[in-house]
């Protein structure tokens, strides 16, 4: 380990560097004007995967965004570990709230990253995290020290469902064959409390419209007399969730696990206060679901959310309008068990129901995935705990997460492999907002650690 260490030491502006070179590129899956810049990136990568030392590196083509491979297969009889991550990143706007330029990566320091951190689109998710990976492989190949095989597939559509990789896994499930999977997508408690993710959630995201009059009336010659379509959508919503903060959704909890008091308890081993959560987002006060505290809410509950509500008129000045139709976005974020189809169509049937007979409603589903549990007994996690616990050198805790990575419940489905995910970033990272960052401190503690999973998990398997 003293030979990767050094190359580390060795390297680490250059490693930085590359980073924010990657960091450059706008590669926003979500918005097709950014196309070519995706492809750029996708290229980007796979020439870095080639200097890093892996071998077989291709881009490969999908319907979607392409996927870039790389591997280095030493020997048959050691395990095989494949590394996931994303380079797809979010839209960047409401862009006048970023204090500098998303693709111009500059490093600051703040209260919590007194070393710096990274301000980019994309620093913390994913690029700044698998990008992780990538120099941990180069410094464990470069002082012939890898310890077992190893496959990378970085894919360009998670921000968008991750639609064309699972036919992506099955047409190449020879080729991701491996004993486990290792992703860094996700986060830490803090850094004086690391912690490895032992949960997400699924997730179930629909598109609703309530249709009123069949064209925008004017709010006085028809205002009392005909149905409101915001109005509608308003009571329909308000419907979905009592003052309990229980879905009411009928059927909708059925399949949610009730866990262990012995389970609850390991979940709460993380210092969470409602205090800190609070300040930490600028609130005066918390609700949800009764019978469970903040930690539980995001992580071991299921819940639902009203993404975006539009219709009428939002310009400037008043327009005295009834508009024929009235739009929202809901999303819920689901527990292990729950079924994204079978929720989707719950929410479907029941929408409907509550709808007035004055008017029409139609519900779109988009994607959605499956919850993940890794059990902590799992050689996986084992191994992971322990690198953590060497590089940061304190008592690394299990801590299941709210948000929802779908293509995790398919790599168990395509490839029978469980995935440990071992990410790096702070909650406080403002991923998916302006001012995204990513703490130095943490890349190259990611950087530090991942070495060790490789040496702790092969050594456990012997
Ligand atoms: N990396 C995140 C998911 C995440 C972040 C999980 C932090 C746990 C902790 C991922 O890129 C993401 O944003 N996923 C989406 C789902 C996807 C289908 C758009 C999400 O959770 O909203
Ligand atoms: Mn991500
Ligand atoms: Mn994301």
């Amino acid at each position: 380990m003293e030979q990767v260490i050094n190359y580390q030491l060795n390297n680490k502006n250059r490693f930085l560097s590359e980073l924010l070179d990657l960091l450059r590129i706008p590669s926003i899956s979500a918005d097709s004007a950014y196309s070519n810049d995706i492809i750029h990136c996708a290229s980007e990568i796979s020439n870095n995967f080639k200097s890093s030392g892996l071998e077989n590196v291709c881009v490969y083509e999908t319907k979607g965004n392409p996927v870039v491979y790389g591997d280095k297969l030493i020997n048959n009889d050691l395990p095989t570990v494949l590394v996931y991550g994303h380079y797809d990143v979010q839209p960047a706007d409401p862009l006048d709230l970023w204090e500098s330029s998303p693709f111009d990566p500059v490093v600051k320091k703040t209260v919590l990253h007194p070393d710096g951190a990274i301000f980019a689109r994309g620093s913390a998710d994913d690029k700044g995290q698998f990008f992780m990976h990538v120099k941990a492989l180069e410094s464990l190949i470069k002082s012939d020290s890898l310890p077992c095989n190893v496959k990378v597939i970085i894919e360009g559509e998670e921000e968008v469902g991750s639609v064309h990789l699972e036919n992506f896994l099955n047409t190449h499930k020879e080729q991701l064959s491996c004993d486990v999977i290792l992703i860094s997508d996700t986060h830490i408690f803090s850094n004086e409390v690391p912690t490895v993710t032992t949960g997400l959630r699924g997730l179930s995201y629909v598109e609703v419209m309530v249709e009123g009059p069949n064209r925008d009336l004017h709010s006085g010659l028809y205002g009392g007399a005909v149905p409101n379509p915001i109005i509608v959508l308003s009571k329909m919503i308000s419907l979905l969730i009592d003052d309990d903060g229980k879905i009411q959704i009928p059927g909708f909890y059925d399949k949610v696990e009730n866990l262990s008091q012995s389970d609850r308890a390991e979940i709460n081993k993380v210092p969470f206060d409602d205090l800190t959560f609070m300040n930490s987002i600028g609130l005066k006060g918390i609700e949800g679901e009764k019978g469970y505290n903040s930690l539980e809410r995001t992580s071991i509950r299921p819940c639902l959310d009203v993404n975006g509500i539009w219709g009428g008129y939002t310009g400037e000045g008043a327009k005295t309008v009834i508009p024929s139709k009235a739009h929202a976005k809901i999303s819920m974020r689901l527990v292990p068990h729950q079924d994204p189809e079978e929720i989707t169509n719950l929410f479907t049937k029941y929408f409907k129901s509550i709808a007035p007979e004055s008017v029409k409603v139609s519900v779109i589903p988009h994607h959605g995935g499956n919850g993940y549990v890794l059990p902590s007994t799992d050689p996986g996690y084992i191994a992971a705990k322990k690198a953590m616990e060497k590089t940061f050198g304190k008592e690394v805790l299990p801590y299941r997460t709210g948000g929802s990575i779908p293509i995790v419940s398919l790599f168990e489905e395509v490839l029978g492999a469980k995935s440990v995910l071992m990410g790096f970033g702070l909650d406080s990272d403002a991923i998916h907002s302006p001012n995204e960052h990513y703490g130095l401190f943490n890349f190259y503690k990611g950087i530090e650690t991942i070495p060790y999973f490789y040496k702790y998990y092969v050594e456990n398997k012997k």
